[in-house]
């Protein structure tokens, strides 16, 4: 296996974009990775989506992308693990590149999520259809059961759901491409209208709109193109059971456990030598349940991290730099990409306001439904 390096990022804003279809979307981001690297030939294409279908209409997308984009001939095709295609369409362009079968790999996400799609009943596509949405779930619901597991389990308090959201809509002020850019109090969390008990409206990811673009070449050939290359150090795929009934203790997200295994392993890496994370945090509890899955704290201490603030900008291991899925925004399937440009911004200290002092190592968590899919990556500055 070769080393894979990353060598440019594009990614649009996050947000209500109006004006832009998917097609519009995905060709502003990966046009930027082009435009920065002086439109080299393309060996193929990866664009994680998790449903054009559904949100739009549109299926087929690798073909329609690369059309548009210019480079019709190109191999290009769609990969989807709901809410973690990104980071499977990475891990996809990862193996392509490392395998030695093709050189320069462009990796997109996008997700056009604000066109009129019914989005709560597209987004529970995702969950177990016989055993969970027929009988009324939805996202919000599921993760609200997960909070219930957590909070009986280790005695976590809505406070506890409510300090993640304010240090990432504190970390999102700062990010000029995240949805919302403002701060909000502890308070005003804790009083936002509730969506499904305990999770109110502050403790939700939004419905957004966006792409992300990186291009990936083998790391001796990166100095062509940049030169503050990426190393993609490993990462880890698993999966764990669907439905959250089937599930042993469903405030552990096995998923998440098994794939940072494999991650830390094939990197020769552990969870103390990340110094800036970028983890999956489409509901509140999210971030504390994949802070324990990581090893980053033991179960049920999660929150205490952030309590301490170790986990914000200026703390031990600063997570969620961008402003999470919270602030930035959650695209579903461009979040795994957009992961990866915090990241690699924050190795090349390119992060401006955001950025993490002398961060050499990153990781990305990102995670398909209620957690049955999970991608996790480790990066190194070179
Ligand atoms: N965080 C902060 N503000 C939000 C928000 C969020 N998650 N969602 C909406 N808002 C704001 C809007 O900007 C709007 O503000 P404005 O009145 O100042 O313009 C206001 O709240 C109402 O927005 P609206 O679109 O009517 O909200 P909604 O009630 O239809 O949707 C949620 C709110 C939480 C239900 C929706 O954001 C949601 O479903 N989130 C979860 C998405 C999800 O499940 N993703 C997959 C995860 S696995």
């Amino acid at each position: 296996m070769r080393d894979v390096a990353i060598v440019a990022t594009g990614m649009t804003p996050f947000g209500e974009l109006w004006h832009s279809s998917l097609r519009d979307l995905f060709v502003e981001a990966a046009r930027e990775v082009l435009d920065a690297v002086d439109h080299p030939l393309l060996d193929s294409i990866y664009v994680g989506n998790m449903s054009g279908g559904q949100f739009v209409g549109q299926e087929h997308l690798g073909p329609l992308m690369a059309d548009h984009l210019g480079v019709a001939g190109v191999p290009a095709t769609r990969v989807e693990s709901a809410c973690a295609s990104g980071g499977a369409a990475l891990r996809a362009g990862f193996f392509e590149v490392a395998s030695g079968a093709s050189d320069l790999v462009l990796v997109a996400g996008v997700e056009k999520m604000n066109d009129g799609a019914d989005v709560t009943g597209v987004l529970a596509t995702a969950a177990d259809q016989e055993a969970e949405v027929y009988h009324g779930i939805t996202f919000p619901g599921l993760y609200a059961m997960i909070a219930r597991a957590h909070m009986e389990k280790h005695g976590t308090t809505e406070g506890d759901l409510a300090t993640i959201s304010v240090k990432n809509h504190r970390h999102g002020a700062l990010n000029p491409k995240a949805q919302f850019r403002q701060e909000v109090s502890l308070e005003q969390v804790m009083t936002s209208s509730m969506v499904s008990e305990p999770l109110r409206l502050l403790h939700c990811s939004p419905v957004s709109d966006g792409a992300a673009a990186v291009l990936l070449c083998p790391l001796d050939r990166a100095r062509e193109f940049t030169d503050k290359p990426v190393k993609i150090r490993g990462g880890g795929f698993a999966t764990a059971p669907m439905a959250l009934a089937d599930r042993v203790d469903p405030s552990a997200l096995d998923a998440v456990s098994l794939a940072a295994a494999r991650a830390y392993r094939a990197s020769g890496l552990g969870p103390s030598d990340i110094h800036v994370a970028e983890v999956h945090d489409c509901f509140a509890i999210a971030e504390l349940c994949v802070l324990e899955a990581l090893c980053f704290a033991q179960p049920g201490s999660a929150a205490e991290l952030t309590r301490a603030g170790e986990t914000t900008l200026g703390g031990r291991l600063p997570v969620n730099t961008s402003g999470g899925l919270k602030a930035k925004g959650h695209p579903v399937g461009a979040t795994g990409v957009a992961q990866v440009i915090e990241i690699v911004e924050q190795l090349r200290g390119e992060a401006g306001a955001r950025q993490v002092a002398n961060a050499v190592i990153g990781l990305t968590q990102n995670m398909g439904g209620s957690g049955a899919s999970s991608v996790v990556h480790i990066f190194e500055r070179v």
